[in-house]
């Protein structure tokens, strides 16, 4: 079995977010964090996707609040030996319950080109024309609450 949690920004369980991303977000462009971006992150909300007969932390994403009505999902991430078992989906669908509990009407997000179907597979629709940030294209995706 596989739960949704609410992730505190600086707790353990975020450390481990951070972890996930790093490792499946950024290591594989030779990324790194940056440390003002991270002390930005206390103003989000964090969501983590945990396997409950192990206890790891297996999936992750950021809400991040643009105005009254409008919240950003960046940084999905699914652990690489979990991918293709339903967890982004579970994490997207908790995201959204979340984003309308607390008010908003809309999640936006950046999707890269190679991920565009997940995300179509979950109601969003590209908004935008294809653009590049830090060598990577992007479209801009839209979901209704
Ligand atoms: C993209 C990602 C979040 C998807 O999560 P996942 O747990 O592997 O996906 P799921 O198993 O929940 O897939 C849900 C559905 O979307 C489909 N899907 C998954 N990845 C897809 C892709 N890249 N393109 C098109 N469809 C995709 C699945 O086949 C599944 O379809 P189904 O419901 O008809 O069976 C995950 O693979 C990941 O972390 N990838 C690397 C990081 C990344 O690219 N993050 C996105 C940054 S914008």
């Amino acid at each position: 079995m596989i739960k949704c949690i609410d992730v505190e920004f600086g707790s353990s369980r975020y450390k481990e977010l951070l972890d996930l991303r790093y490792k499946i977000l950024l290591q594989p462009l030779g990324l790194k964090f940056l440390d003002s971006y991270r002390e930005e992150e206390a103003n989000f909300l964090h969501i983590g996707c945990i396997d409950n007969s192990t206890g790891e932390l297996i999936g992750g994403l950021i809400l991040a609040p643009i105005d009254d009505e409008e919240i950003r999902v960046m940084q999905v991430a699914v652990d690489v030996v979990h991918q293709g078992e339903g967890i982004g989906k579970k994490l997207i669908e908790y995201a959204e319950s979340v984003a309308k509990k607390i008010g908003y009407s809309r999640i936006v997000m950046h999707a890269m080109l190679s991920v565009v179907g997940f995300y179509e597979k979950l109601g969003f629709s590209q908004d935008s024309d294809l653009f590049e940030e830090k060598g990577v294209n992007f479209i801009r995706m839209v979901k209704e609450l």
